[in-house]
């Protein structure tokens, strides 16, 4: 009999064609993400789930289905899997790495153009026929040149950033769990400070971090009041590193001048008053959204599914110590 494998959502072809020579597939084939109850069900006789960023994968899932061998989820970050628990049943965990960076890169720039210069701001003036000819104080928005970008989280994205930054002359300070190799540094020009340094120097603040509960709110309150009033925060990463209540008080305030968001604490709900905002840009959680980048993503996780479900070890696994059990 053919091993079923559940994909919890309609994917690039890519992957569903990996997926379709071997497997037997079932795909949530709706334009939203699969409720709890069907993914319950779903798994029951599942050896594989291909996962969205969106599914929780937690005890329950993995006790409503013994077969289980893998889930592969289709993103780097794996803060919606209960890794431990995973481990535990011997469910191999795999993620999509390195693929995305510069996808995730681009984004964060163009937030980081759009929210500074005004973009969609701007575009609204222009086809509601405000536009009545150039004004020499129409849109004034922040620069980049010789400004400073705050990067939190120093990774693969976090450099690819900055990579971008250099190019539009900016001076870069960050923080990470521990400062980069000295070559990379120097290559970058990249200065490591503490968090709440950065937060304090930064004309521009963006966070490449991803997400664990110590790092929770790692932008609460007291940080958005030490920012500079000039400043703009972008995030890209996970909307729980940011506390958005006090984020949109700050920017009721004035405290800040700006932020432009891909992620949401609630997501997909906003915090309410982010939504009234004209400081604020706000994206659909697209930051890997580039075609190659997610055709190569749904690769990935489809052949960490055939690699586990045939006995090999897959590229990306998260969980390695899965293996040792
Ligand atoms: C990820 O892979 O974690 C990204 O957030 C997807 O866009």
């Amino acid at each position: 009999m053919w091993q079923i494998v559940f994909v919890t959502r309609k994917i690039p072809d890519e992957g569903m064609k990996i997926l379709n020579e071997d497997f037997d597939v079932r795909v949530h084939d709706d334009n939203r993400p699969v409720t709890r109850a069907d993914l319950l069900e779903q798994v029951k006789d599942a050896s594989a789930v291909l996962s969205m960023l969106n599914d929780k994968i937690d005890r329950e899932v993995l006790d409503a289905a013994p077969d289980l061998k893998v889930v592969a989820n289709m993103a780097v970050g794996t803060d919606n899997i209960d890794i431990d628990a995973c481990t535990e049943k011997g469910v191999v965990v795999s993620n999509t790495p390195g693929v995305l960076t510069e996808a995730t890169a681009d984004l964060t720039f163009a937030l980081l153009l759009s929210i500074s210069r005004r973009i969609v701001e701007g575009d609204a003036y222009v086809r509601e026929g405000q536009f009545s000819g150039w004004d020499p104080l129409l849109f004034l928005g922040g620069e980049l040149y010789n400004k400073t970008l705050g990067i939190i989280g120093m990774g693969r994205i976090g450099q690819a950033v900055a990579r971008r930054a250099k190019g539009f002359g900016m001076n870069i300070i960050y923080h990470n769990r521990s400062p980069v190799k000295e070559e990379i540094s120097q290559q970058l020009g990249a200065m490591y400070l503490s968090v709440d340094e950065v937060v304090q120097q930064a004309d521009y603040l963006t966070l490449h971090l991803p997400y664990y509960p110590q790092v929770h709110h790692i932008i609460n309150r007291e940080r958005l009041h030490m920012m500079k009033p000039t400043s703009y925060l972008i995030n890209t990463a996970r909307g729980a590193h940011v506390d958005e209540y006090s984020l949109v008080d700050c920017l009721k305030k004035g405290k800040i001048a700006g932020a432009a968001l891909d992620v949401f604490e609630k997501e997909p709900q906003l915090t309410p008053g982010l939504e009234k905002l004209n400081n604020v840009v706000l994206a659909p959680h697209v930051g890997s959204a580039g075609r190659e980048t997610r055709s190569t993503m749904s690769r990935m996780a489809a052949e960490s599914i055939r690699d586990v479900l045939q006995g090999k070890t897959p590229a990306y696994i998260v969980n390695t110590q899965v293996l040792e059990s």
